[in-house]
């Protein structure tokens, strides 16, 4: 957990290249600074905001308490029950799903036919055929945060854990942030050897054009176990299962040795080198095998509408990566568009989690791949939101893929309708009269994602992001106050003047009620 290895992944993270023409975040996990938020993060392709949290937090030791008190973050009016895929949970003072969100459970995208976040899972596990890989893709998105954090090495102070970055039903109860949720699950199943899960995985987060607080990840594991390959030579096994795979003909750059004492170990306790070396060569050729696919698809797609598309090559890379959950770990970089883009996070699975699962004998590998993004990259789906709309001069561009993926092709826009600004000023909720030093206490209460929550809640769809354009703090009270510029436009309509501005009327007062700040 070398501090040296977080700063050298995160020095080496680019944000998430124009995917569309305006996605401005990576999506593994680049360097995404979240203005005002506690933690910085870095976001990519497997997620939104979180691979960097991983890294950052684990080389830092943080001071950060998850605090279930957390003065401004908005009540969801707050039901003594919640109903999520016909079952009935209590909530508790942690309780902070807004209805919006709750309201996502029951869409399932990934499993939509000729949706075009279901139509890349099959892609994506086209390379991953059975019987080795098992597919699941209805588990419940409701996990307890043992699964979620704690079977994974989360430490208790990860922030992930906070309720500003996570949606809680109960203390011990949330959404899934990650598929990894179910991976000890699965490892104690035995059920295939490998797995792949696809679900809907939920994140407080920033609002723009590739930031929503639903998304979905794909995630897949191989396993092998040492008391059922033939004459326990699990190296032999690996590398038996290598000799069977497909290959390729990219030329993958892949710089670093496979593991290193600082920056990329491995888990000597628990495995030799020659071990961690062939699920890591298992591992990259798997994972290779899916990103060329992805690509190739792409490219296909590019061709098929635009006769005079230049092709490139394509360029792939492995950088040394962090997670609590493997070591070494990876992620794999694609360059596209003019920049390495981050598409994916792997590694060797800590043995802890085989352990504690009740399978010791299990060696692995894991990957973690967000869906959402590199659908807006296979389609060049411009905004997150669309994936939403039930439009259907959204929907009906799809129809037929699923059944017959060589025909997928770029999403044509339909027209653009005029975006409309207005921004809200406010001052920072005055915490002097409960005591101690006003401005520390202010600058430590607020936190961004309940902003972007509160109006994501009252707007809806029909916000398309929300920036940070001035912050001040008062020289004499040390008061503290923002402005936010809003960006209103409907992807289905032009939003008429009076409706827009009803709207920000609705947003501002919620800001008030719920957040407690005083307008400017
Ligand atoms: N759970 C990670 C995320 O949400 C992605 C991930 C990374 C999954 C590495 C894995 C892995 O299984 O090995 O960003």
């Amino acid at each position: 957990m070398g501090g040296s290895r977080t700063l050298v992944a995160a020095a080496g993270r680019r944000t998430w290249p124009r995917a569309g023409a305006h996605a401005h975040v990576s999506y593994t996990a680049s360097l995404c600074l979240r203005r005002g938020s506690q933690l910085s993060c870095r976001s990519s392709l497997t997620n939104q905001c979180w691979r960097a949290a991983y890294s950052s937090v684990f080389a830092t030791p943080s001071t950060h308490q998850p605090s279930p008190t957390t003065t401004t973050t908005p009540k969801a009016s707050s039901p003594a029950t919640i109903h999520v895929n016909g079952k009935t949970y209590k909530t508790d003072s942690w309780f902070n799903v807004p209805a919006n969100v709750l309201a996502a459970t029951t869409r399932k995208l990934h499993l939509q036919k000729d949706h075009p976040i279901s139509i890349t899972r099959q892609i994506l596990e086209s390379k991953f055929p059975g019987p080795t890989y098992k597919y699941h893709n209805d588990f419940d998105p409701v996990v307890s945060t043992v699964e979620n954090f704690d079977s994974l090495g989360f430490p208790p102070d990860h922030p992930g854990r906070n309720r500003s970055d996570t949606y809680y039903i109960n203390k011990d109860t949330l959404l899934r942030t990650h598929t990894s949720a179910h991976e000890a699950a699965l490892f104690r199943a035995r059920e295939s050897p490998g797995y792949l899960i696809s679900a809907d995985v939920y994140r407080r987060d920033e609002v723009d054009r590739s930031h929503y607080p639903v998304f979905h990840q794909m995630e897949g594991a191989r396993v092998w176990d040492r008391a059922s390959v033939p004459n326990g030579d699990i190296v032999a096994a690996i590398y038996e299962d290598l000799a069977r795979l497909p290959t390729h003909d990219i030329v993958v750059e892949d710089p670093n040795p496979p593991h290193h004492p600082e920056r990329n170990p491995l888990q000597a306790k628990h495995h030799t080198a020659a071990e961690a070396e062939a699920v890591a060569a298992h591992l990259k050729q798997s994972l290779e095998l899916m990103v060329v696919e992805i690509f190739s698809r792409a490219k296909a797609a590019a061709v098929k509408q635009d006769p005079n598309f230049v092709d490139e090559p394509l360029r792939v890379r492995w950088v040394e990566a962090y997670f609590p959950f493997t070591s070494p770990s990876w992620e794999l970089e694609v360059y596209y568009a003019g920049d390495w883009l981050e598409v994916l996070g792997s590694g060797v699975t800590t043995q802890e989690i085989h352990i504690n699962s009740g399978v010791p004998s299990q060696i692995g590998w894991a990957f973690g791949i967000g869906l959402d993004r590199i659908a807006m990259l296979l389609f060049q789906i411009p905004d997150i939101r669309l994936f939403w709309s039930q439009d259907e001069r959204f929907l009906s561009q799809f129809a037929g893929v699923s059944d017959n993926l060589g025909t997928l092709k770029r999403f044509i826009p339909f027209s653009k309708y005029p975006a409309c600004y207005k921004d809200v000023s406010f001052w920072l909720r005055s915490t002097s009269a409960a005591g101690g030093n006003s401005k520390a206490a202010n600058a430590h209460d607020f936190h961004e994602n309940d902003v972007m929550e509160v109006i994501r809640n009252v707007a809806g769809d029909t916000v398309e992001d929300v920036k940070l354009v001035d912050d001040f703090t008062h020289p004499k009270t040390g008061r503290k106050s923002m402005c936010y510029r809003i960006n209103y436009r409907s992807l289905e309509r032009t939003l008429t003047n009076a409706e827009t501005n009803t709207l920000h009327d609705q947003v501002t007062q919620a800001l008030v009620g719920k957040l407690g700040v005083e307008i400017r």
